[in-house]
């Protein structure tokens, strides 16, 4: 099966052809209310290749037992399993040391992890955190609830109306007071591309530490997270073509180190008495319970997929769509497309006037088409573009120019029937 799957995968590598990477995805394949399914929803979730798939299958079918506790040879399959993709992670995010690794539930997790255990035991009255007005609400809220706690302040960096950072502004708000600086990678309801190397070098310099939010950037993009220089990275396996709840938070180890449990249980204690217990080492230390094995074994089978890819080649594919896409829209009479920065990534989120996006995204699921709408966890930038909602075309390298042609042609039937 894995020699199978690989031989598969490695044709992307040496060119990469969008029509053979959809042919690895069954549902793709799949049609809705009659016709063949336009998938366009990928920055919801992605669809599952069957690499990733048999995997999940192969772990349960053949592996399945509990991790680091038993001496039988399915735990310590199990373990291998696990551990195994554990390394692939810190391989993928070329992070130096696979102890750096944390397994989470998924980015939110990730998160929250640091807002409550990193934040919440250094954050005193008077200091701040810095967010940006384009982040979904897993990096507004844990933030308001860690400043609530500890009396620091939330300040927040202004967007432009294109959907960009501004800049001048930021570097106007990192201050000495400013501890933790949090933004994403990419903007899921704008697709725009954050500079993250040059913001954690500006927090760096006050002493602030950087999390991103690498939700959107994964499945899209090479991620590195020592040329970033931040100090933590969360994402989520269910956005880069592996199963949902589980994903994996970077740190760097002295701050893992230094940083108190998020969660109390089996596995991240050395040893418990009543009157005192001592913790386990990093990772562990922040891995409280039996996890998502399978689904770590399924992250790491989504990982190998995107490490046969040309990375390079699926930028670039994504960028023609991206291209392609927003000419294709300016042609919808009364579309307004909301978030147009010069670094974006294949995201099309816009409103059509005199239609609401709700019965708009209704309509185009009768044509097949799937696209998300509403405010994508993101109120806040909804806010700031005075729209409640909108509809939102996201693309992963499985799409082709004929599906934004399919999307394109739905809008039209949509705005017959909408009058
Ligand atoms: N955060 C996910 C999205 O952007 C659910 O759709």
């Amino acid at each position: 099966m894995t020699t199978t799957t690989k031989h598969t995968a490695d044709r992307f590598k040496a060119d990469f052809d969008p029509a053979e990477f959809r042919a690895e995805f069954p549902i793709l394949s799949r049609t809705v209310h009659g016709k063949p399914l336009v998938y366009l929803d990928n920055a919801a979730t992605t669809q599952k290749p069957r690499a990733v798939i048999d995997a999940i299958t192969y772990y349960y079918t053949h592996s399945n037992a509990n991790v680091h506790r038993g001496v039988h040879a399915l735990s310590e399959e199990a373990t291998e399993a696990f551990e195994g993709a554990r390394d692939k992670v810190r391989k993928f995010l070329n992070a130096p040391d696979h102890r750096e690794i944390i397994f989470t539930r998924g980015c939110t997790e990730g998160m929250n992890l640091v807002a409550q255990s990193y934040a919440g035991s250094l954050l005193q009255p008077g200091d701040e955190v810095l967010i940006t007005h384009m982040e979904h609400h897993s990096g507004i809220v844990p933030w308001q609830i860690a400043c609530q706690r500890s009396g620091a302040k939330l300040k927040v960096v202004p967007i432009t109306a294109c959907g960009e950072l501004d800049m001048a502004t930021l570097e106007t708000l990192i201050t000495e007071r400013t501890k933790i600086v949090s933004l994403v990678h990419i903007s899921n309801a704008l697709g725009t591309i954050n500079p993250v190397k040059e913001i954690s070098a500006l927090a760096h310099k006050v002493g602030a530490v950087v999390l991103v939010d690498g939700a959107q950037a994964t499945a899209h993009m090479k991620v590195d997270v020592q040329d970033i220089g931040c100090d933590f990275y969360a994402f989520s396996g269910h956005k880069m073509f592996g199963p949902t709840g589980i994903g994996a938070l970077w740190g760097r180890t002295e701050l893992l180190e230094a940083m108190p449990p998020y969660q109390g249980g089996g596995d991240m204690i050395k040893n418990v008495t009543f009157e005192e217990t001592t913790y386990n080492d990093i990772p562990y230390k922040f891995e409280a319970g039996t996890p998502d094995i399978a689904g770590a074994v399924g992250l790491g089978a989504a990982i190998d997929f995107i490490a046969n890819l040309n990375m390079d080649q699926v930028t670039a594919h994504e960028q023609d769509l991206l291209e392609y896409g927003t000419k294709a829209l300016a042609e919808v009479p009364g579309l307004r497309l909301i978030g147009t920065a010069a670094a974006k990534s294949a995201v099309l989120s816009f409103v059509v006037e005199g239609q609401h996006p709700y019965e708009l995204g209704q309509i185009l699921d009768r044509q097949g088409v799937a696209i998300r709408t509403g405010h994508h966890c993101a109120q806040p930038v909804m806010d700031y573009y005075e729209v409640s909602a909108t509809v939102r075309a996201s693309m992963a390298p499985y799409n082709t120019r004929e599906d934004i042609d399919a999307l394109v042609a739905a809008l039209h039937k949509a705005a017959k029937i909408l009058g």
